[in-house]
């Protein structure tokens, strides 16, 4: 893919820059956490966005789009919003670093990615990430990593429409071979957890299900959240997001909302204290522990938050039947990708039935990918 981009961006525009790489990510669990205060569990992969960049010295961007064969040009201003989607969002990166005082110039790029997208392993964060951490780079911005990943952030809410946490943008600028780490998301403290489970393997299996209206059915689970919140918070004016909330005040209040915006609530109180169990069974090696919070990750997901389909739920059957450790729906959901924890002697079987199962069933092959975790943004070159 490198030298591909190197080719693509001396044939358009006929020099050298300097070469750019951010992964998407794996989570191992806390879902929906992340926007309400809460833990998450991510990884970085080895799959991403690499782009070439060098400035211009003009008044407008230019980048192409290997993968799409696409062509866009912007200036650096607010209406000078491009029309293509992807290129939306580093035209938005570019704004997020102005809004901060900070003074980019123009440049050309030219980038290619291998994340699979809509497969929740968040191709659009690797994509911020790569030009945010870039631009900071070569023009000596002086921003530091954690607001380079809120940057990506507020690319998301401003250019892109979809009110996400922090997650995916911290995870691809954090990332660290061979680590998870756990982020506390309300106080921003994180902390790197070597993850080599001896005898087991990660594995994605992407169902290849993209749901046409996930960004807005996932702004309105975060509405729900923030519904509950505001009524808790009525008599318990310390809770300013579901983090702070137990269930027994959740129960206060369970007349006075919605019964949809209730078991939202209840699944994420319930998700971010299962972040910290399987942290604390990961300490002593208790895969079995961690792998049965994943599938009651899945549960909650499924049942009380909704964002599982029938596909996923499906792919969740047969890891139970295959007797994987852990499985659940990763990300966001909406279709996309289970992550699963499967010990090395079953992994073959585990697959095999997956890919064979899920193909007669749906009619169309789901793909499989082994999770290898990788170095967060970097330059390559
Ligand atoms: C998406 C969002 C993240 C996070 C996950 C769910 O990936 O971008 O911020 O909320 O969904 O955990």
């Amino acid at each position: 893919m490198e030298q591909n981009v190197r080719l693509k961006f001396q044939e358009h525009f006929s020099e050298e820059g300097f070469v750019y790489a951010s992964p998407g990510r794996i989570n191992l669990i806390g879902e929906h956490t992340d926007y309400n205060g809460g833990f998450v569990f991510p990884g970085a992969v080895d799959k991403g966005i690499i782009a070439e960049i060098k400035p211009n010295g003009l008044e407008k961007v230019r980048v192409f789009s290997i993968d799409l064969n696409e062509y866009a040009e912007f200036g650096l201003e607010e209406q000078d919003i491009p029309t293509q989607n992807w290129a939306r969002y580093i035209f938005g990166v570019c704004r997020e670093i102005i809004k901060r005082g900070k003074a980019p110039r123009c440049f050309d790029a030219a980038f290619a990615g291998d994340v699979p997208l809509g497969a929740g392993m968040s191709s659009s964060a690797a994509l911020e990430s790569t030009f945010a951490f870039a631009l900071n780079d070569i023009f000596n911005l002086g921003i530091d990593k954690f607001e380079l990943a809120k940057i990506g952030q507020a690319t998301e809410h401003n250019y892109v429409g979809v009110n996400c946490g922090i997650m995916d943008q911290f995870a691809s600028v954090f990332g660290r071979a061979g680590s998870l780490i756990r982020l506390d998301c309300r106080s921003l403290e994180y902390e790197y957890f070597p993850f080599n489970p001896i005898g087991y393997k990660l594995v994605l299996i992407d169902s290849v299900v993209k749901h046409e209206l996930a960004s807005s059915a996932y702004n309105k689970r975060r509405h729900s959240c923030e519904t509950a919140v505001a009524a808790i918070s009525k008599t318990h004016p310390e809770v300013k997001f579901l983090r702070d909330a137990t269930m027994p005040m959740l129960k206060e209040v369970k007349d006075l909302i919605s019964a949809e915006d209730y078991m939202r609530a209840e699944y994420v109180i319930e998700e971010i204290q299962r972040v910290l169990d399987v942290c604390e069974a990961l300490k002593v090696g208790d895969y079995a522990t961690v792998g049965q919070k994943m599938y009651e990750t899945h549960y909650g997901m499924s049942k009380l938050y909704e964002v599982s389909c029938e596909e996923l739920d499906f792919l969740n059957d047969i890891a139970k039947k295959n007797g994987v450790t852990g499985s659940r729906v990763m990300g966001g959901g909406f279709g996309g990708c289970t992550i699963n924890l499967v010990k090395e002697e079953l992994y073959g079987s585990f697959v095999a039935d997956a890919v064979s199962s899920f193909t007669a069933k749906f009619g169309k092959q789901p793909k499989v990918y082994d999770v290898v975790i990788s170095d967060g943004s970097r330059r390559i070159s």
